[in-house]
């Protein structure tokens, strides 16, 4: 009893003590953010982009946040990794960190649950969107198109291509996992993103998986199930600013590409809207370089050229087509 009022006093003073702390530090945070000067440094540096090579304009979103990396920005990462001394070391067990396979992984997941989970009736009741435990260890990020980091850089060569803003409107033919869709997903406005996939498993990474754990339900992506450049569930008001295929026309016969073109051809937006397709365009070698402009012109599109694009993280370019619609 004696001790109690004892006690009291020193919660005041712990209180007392954590109120001031508190308070310099809303002091500290607010005279840091109103001296940071961000936004006009970005919007200066950011004329040159790594990476990229090709672009020059830089693409704002509506939040104003760059979509590439600027030289800035490389360097400021480095240093953090020079100052921190820190070094690539293998992925080995060490103290704090266990590092295990995704199949491992898995297995834990199915036998041992963590340490924390519900038994019985309970385990069915508290988990809004039970996910498979083989989308939760990521497996789908090995599928195709790996490494799953490049989706990043595919995103942002196709934005700075059609200065992507979030009121931009795109069309993906093969979204697969959505390693690239994302980043569209992200930044363009709710609906903006559709895309066409043929393949379940991919769509249910996407739907079980990605939109959910990225926090991405509410942009309400249209993804729709289907194939053979069947795209009558779009509608037919959207004019789209991009459309693209990122190696999917290559595994398509020449034919149904061209039937693909035909149905999109009026869903592009003229003259500034772009189709682009990566990997090649054999579907118009193919027929011999004149053919291929005359089919073209007769569909109202026209072959603006050839990109590349460096990734930002591994030794890769990688090679667009691009075009666009000529006829209003
Ligand atoms: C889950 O089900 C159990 C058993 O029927 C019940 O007691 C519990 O209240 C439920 N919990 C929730 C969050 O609905």
């Amino acid at each position: 009893m004696a001790t109690q009022p004892k006690s009291i006093v020193i919660s005041v003073q712990v209180l007392v003590l954590s109120l001031s702390v508190a308070v310099i530090f809303v002091i500290f945070l607010l005279f840091s953010l109103s001296s940071c000067s961000c936004p006009a440094i970005t919007s200066t540096s950011a004329s040159k982009d790594v990476g990229g090579g090709s672009e020059s304009a830089t693409v704002e979103t509506g939040a104003g946040d760059r979509i590439s990396a600027t030289t800035e920005d490389i360097e400021w990462v480095k240093d953090q990794i020079r100052a921190n001394g820190l070094h690539m070391q293998d992925n080995i067990l060490r103290k704090g960190i266990n590092p295990r396979t995704r199949a491992q992984q898995l297995q834990d997941l199915l036998q041992y649950k963590g340490i924390s989970h519900y038994e019985g009736e309970e385990a069915t009741n508290h988990t809004a969107l039970p996910c498979p435990g083989e989308l939760l260890v990521e497996e789908h990020h090995s599928n195709y198109g790996e490494p799953w980091a490049g989706g990043r850089d595919v995103f942002e060569f196709l934005a700075h291509s059609v200065k992507l803003v979030p009121d931009s409107w795109v069309l993906e033919i093969g979204c697969g996992t959505l390693r690239v869709g994302l980043h569209f997903i992200h930044h363009l406005k709710p609906e903006h993103f559709h895309c066409l996939e043929r393949d379940e498993l991919s769509l249910m990474a996407a739907f079980r998986y990605e939109l959910p754990s990225q926090g991405l339900l509410n942009k309400r992506p249209l993804i729709v199930k289907g194939e053979d450049m069947d795209f009558s569930r779009f509608g037919s008001g959207v004019v789209y600013d991009l459309i693209y295929a990122s190696a999917v026309f290559l595994h398509m016969p020449d034919k149904l590409v061209w039937v693909g073109l035909e149905r999109l051809a009026d869903k592009l937006k003229p003259y500034d809207g772009r189709i682009f397709v990566s990997h090649n365009i054999k579907f118009c070698s193919r027929l011999g370089g004149d053919e291929c402009t005359k089919r073209l012109t007769h569909l109202g599109l026209e072959y603006v050229g050839k990109r590349t694009h460096d990734s930002l993280l591994f030794n890769h370019y990688e090679i667009w087509f691009e075009f666009r619609r000529v006829k209003g």
